[in-house]
């Protein structure tokens, strides 16, 4: 009965989505515990690509049921909109299938709006977020003032609800923001309708899970966003205002942690980020060229949810170790191997220096990380294509060295190595 934990160990972005979908085929649930449509999980399937927002990677195999856990932002017509996608693609997204938390909170047209006014107007500079209104949703739900999807079930509390939160907002939007206000009539009949269709799809998600898992299902616990944008552990404030890492998945799914099997970190070969913020092993110039792609292939570093460009650098183990202790991870999945295929040498970051000192660990967390320099071990590169590679064996010898040095250098082992992003393109090493 576990509950196979999955989460991001860089920035997000770590192709969490395709290893989320190689263990649902071997799963009975998987389940989004925290974050919104800011997500963007790409999941391919013999060259179709699908590219999830709210809904768990698990729906794109056939089988494994998924939720949507109290600890998600969900802006009802998005996720409408990727239901009507796959319902085209005669994929399953039943209410016997899909279950969503009645304690999530709902995101709406006015969080949209304060976020992209709030990052115009920020102070110090923008944090560069994906203007999907997740910090004012979450900002909300602490603030006791948020909207629960259990609204969805009851019409007429639900229209009194919004038309109070647009007319509160646009006090802010207004007067704050210089804004134009929203119309609450019109939001309330636009949530009125989403409510219609979403009704048969709101539970109780945390009896369901415990009496799944009690019943000895399998439950895989998708991550979004990465350990580095984590409200509390990540490089604050260039954050998302959730909790990514592990210890989001009991508050936000409400299970206790006695279920849990492995704990999973994703992360690639080597290192992007998106949005502002620092990163201390950040290439530039044709280097970081070469990381990214021209944007030709569908895995190139442009965002999923919002096309920009991803900034992109070299594998940052004093960041990874740090991820490996605030998430307790067991093992570490590899993803993009691939991508470091023809380069002479590949840089491997295990340490900073702060002159005249040299620090394998942080001291303070990762928020400030402007007194370090990167300090870089280089490792001899590969020139053979690895995406035909099935088996650790078939791997330049290089290559496995490179992996053997992340595993030395980070005390845990590298269990699944991803060499493209196809189904089959993936190298378990136990
Ligand atoms: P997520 O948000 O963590 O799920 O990751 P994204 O889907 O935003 O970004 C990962 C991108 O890399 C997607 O385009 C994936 O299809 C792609 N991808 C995942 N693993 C591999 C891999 O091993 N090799 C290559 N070339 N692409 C990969
Ligand atoms: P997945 O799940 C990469 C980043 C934004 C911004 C910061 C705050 O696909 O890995 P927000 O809109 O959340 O308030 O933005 O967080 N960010 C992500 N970066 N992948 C993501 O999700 C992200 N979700 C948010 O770019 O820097
Ligand atoms: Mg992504």
């Amino acid at each position: 009965m576990p509950l196979d934990i999955l989460v991001g160990a860089q920035w997000g972005d770590e192709g969490k989505g395709r290893i989320t979908d190689w263990l649902a085929e071997r799963a009975n649930i998987v389940a989004r515990y925290s974050g919104g449509d800011n997500a963007g999980h790409t999941v391919t399937v013999g060259g179709q690509i699908f590219k999830l927002h709210l809904l768990p990677s698990g729906i794109v195999q056939p089988k494994a049921a998924c939720v949507l856990g109290n600890g998600m932002v969900i802006n009802p017509a998005r996720l409408l909109d990727e239901m009507d996608t796959l319902a085209k693609l005669n994929m399953d997204v039943s209410p016997a299938r899909i279950k969503i938390s009645a304690a999530a909170h709902l995101i709406t047209p006015a969080h949209v709006a304060l976020d992209r006014a709030e990052e115009t107007a920020r102070a110090g500079g923008k944090i560069g977020t994906t203007g999907r209104g997740i910090g004012p949703a979450y900002t909300a739900k602490t603030s006791r003032h948020g909207l629960r999807a259990e609204l969805l079930l009851e019409p007429e509390r639900l229209g009194d609800a919004i038309h109070e939160h647009i007319q509160q907002t646009n006090v802010y939007l207004q007067s704050l923001y210089g804004q134009a206000p929203l119309e609450a009539g019109a939001v309330a009949a636009e949530y009125a309708a989403h409510a219609q269709r979403l009704a048969p799809y709101i539970t109780d998600t945390s009896l369901y899970l415990h009496q799944q898992l009690q019943a000895g299902a399998t439950v895989i616990a998708e991550g979004a966003q990465g350990t580095l944008l984590d409200i509390d552990h990540g490089t604050y404030p260039y954050v998302t205002s959730s909790s990514p890492t592990s210890g989001g998945v009991f508050s936000g799914l409400g299970v206790g942690p006695r279920f849990v099997g492995r704990i999973i970190g994703v992360t690639k070969a080597f290192q992007t980020r998106v949005g502002e913020g620092p990163f201390p092993t950040e290439a530039f110039g044709a280097e970081a060229e070469r990381l990214r792609g021209t944007g030709q292939n569908p895995w190139d570093e442009f965002g999923t949810t919002t096309g920009r460009p991803r900034r992109c650098g070299w594998l940052d183990l004093v960041l990874l170790r740090y991820a490996i202790r605030v998430n307790g991870l067991t093992e570490l999945a590899l993803t993009k191997l691939d991508v470091l295929s023809g380069l002479k040498t590949v840089p491997l970051c295990n340490a900073y220096s702060a002159h005249p000192q040299t620090h394998t660990e942080l001291p303070l967390g990762p928020a400030d990380l402007s007194p370090f320099k990167a300090v870089y071990e280089e490792l001899p590169g590969w020139e053979e294509a690895v995406s035909g590679a099935r088996a650790l064996a078939n791997l330049p010898a290089n290559a496995r060295h490179y992996i053997r040095r992340i595993e030395e250098l980070t005390g845990v082992p590298v269990t699944m190595i991803s060499v493209g992003p196809e189904r089959e393109q993936i190298i378990f090493t136990a």
